[in-house]
């Protein structure tokens, strides 16, 4: 059973505008050992997702840290040994590490980095949601608040969400899905559960439209298609690999097509060039109004983490005070559950 509820996407006007910071390479050399040495004296480990600004990937990886998909943004901050976790990415996954480790100190370039998905699913009504379907079980995708996590009884990511909705299905449980509309008809296509829909929506992913993706078929086509679970119906039909920002990535490494043209925020190119080198990436075709940043495959979001905020977070007292995650420990608790048993999912 699907069934969809109003539409909680956002309005053009609600997504912010972010400019492209242009840095000279001069400035941008001089940041990147600064950060490094900011890192170092804080005692910090920063962790990315393949969306950020390439260089604040590169730093991830060449300080110890770690850039990824959410779901391992996730476990490599529980697992980190340092006290204190830089968490370049959008606020959930701040707030995640907080949550899996509040002992740790959680700061990010900046607290105004939000997620479409998690705006679009406030707390209150999600749960007269849930309080209107209490014999199913609750399911939300990483891409909420913690106030949302701490209302459900799993937690997942694009990374597993197939396999933990299966297991559900197994057990004969019904359902209560929210916010990814898109994600969770994927899923419930893929599985036949029976799901009942919240119905929010990634803005980025939205954007692909499938007939622009046919007519670049039509251009390259010896391509292979990869699209991410977040994007509409119509365009994951085209696809050659559906998955998560990491799977992906996998796809790249073992589809023997030389071309791709890829349905996700264009961040990941980064990761995807310095694994296939030889192999050429395009962008999957959006709604083409990308003078905006509405509509050019990149999150507004993740655009906030830039190398300049990134620094002054490590080097500005009073700006990493503000852009620290604090977390009500009861609320944080309460969030951790369905989290835990995600991340011991995995491990079965
Ligand atoms: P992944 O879990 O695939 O990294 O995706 C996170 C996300 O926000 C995609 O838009
Ligand atoms: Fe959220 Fe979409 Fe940005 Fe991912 S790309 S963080 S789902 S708005």
């Amino acid at each position: 059973m699907t069934e969809l509820l109003r539409d909680y996407s956002l309005q053009s006007a609600e997504v912010p505008l972010v400019e492209e910071c242009v840095i000279d390479a001069e400035e941008r050399d001089g940041l990147k050992e600064r950060i490094r040495t900011g890192l170092d004296a804080l005692g910090a480990t920063l962790v990315a997702h393949y969306y950020v600004d390439s260089d604040i990937q590169d730093l991830a990886e060449e300080t110890g840290g770690l850039v990824s998909d959410s779901l391992e943004m996730a476990r490599f901050g529980r697992d980190a040994a340092a006290s204190t976790l830089i968490v370049s990415g959008v606020r959930f996954m701040g707030e995640t590490a907080k949550i899996l480790s509040p002992e740790k100190r959680v700061y990010m370039p900046t607290l105004q980095a939000e997620c479409s998905l998690d705006i679009g699913c406030p707390p209150d009504e999600f749960a007269e949601f849930k309080a209107a379907h209490a014999d199913r079980t609750v399911v939300v995708y990483a891409n909420t608040s913690a106030q949302v996590k701490a209302l459900s009884d799993w937690v997942v990511t694009s990374s597993c969400a197939l396999e933990i909705v299966s297991h559900l299905k197994g057990r004969g449980e019904k359902v209560l899905w929210a916010p990814d509309k898109h994600l969770g008809r994927y899923i419930q296509e893929q599985t036949n559960a029976d799901m009942i829909l919240w119905s929010g929506a990634c803005v980025v992913h939205e954007e692909f439209k499938a007939q622009a993706l046919l007519d670049m078929k039509k251009v390259y086509p010896d391509a292979a298609v990869l699209v991410h679970p977040e994007s509409p119906a119509s365009v994951i039909e085209v696809a050659d690999a559906v998955g998560s920002t990491s799977a992906i990535i996998r796809a790249a490494g073992e589809l023997a097509n030389d071309t791709f043209i890829v349905a996700t925020d264009r961040g990941i190119f980064h990761k995807l060039k310095q694994l296939n080198p030889t192999k050429r990436f395009i962008e999957a075709p959006t709604a083409g109004d990308g003078a905006t940043c509405r509509s050019c495959a990149h999150c507004p979001w993740m655009a906030m983490n830039e190398l300049r905020a990134l620094d002054r977070v490590l080097h500005d007292e009073a700006y990493r005070r503000d852009n620290e995650i604090l977390m009500d420990p009861a609320l944080g608790r309460q969030a951790k559950r369905p989290l835990d048993r995600m991340l011991e999912f995995q491990i079965r």
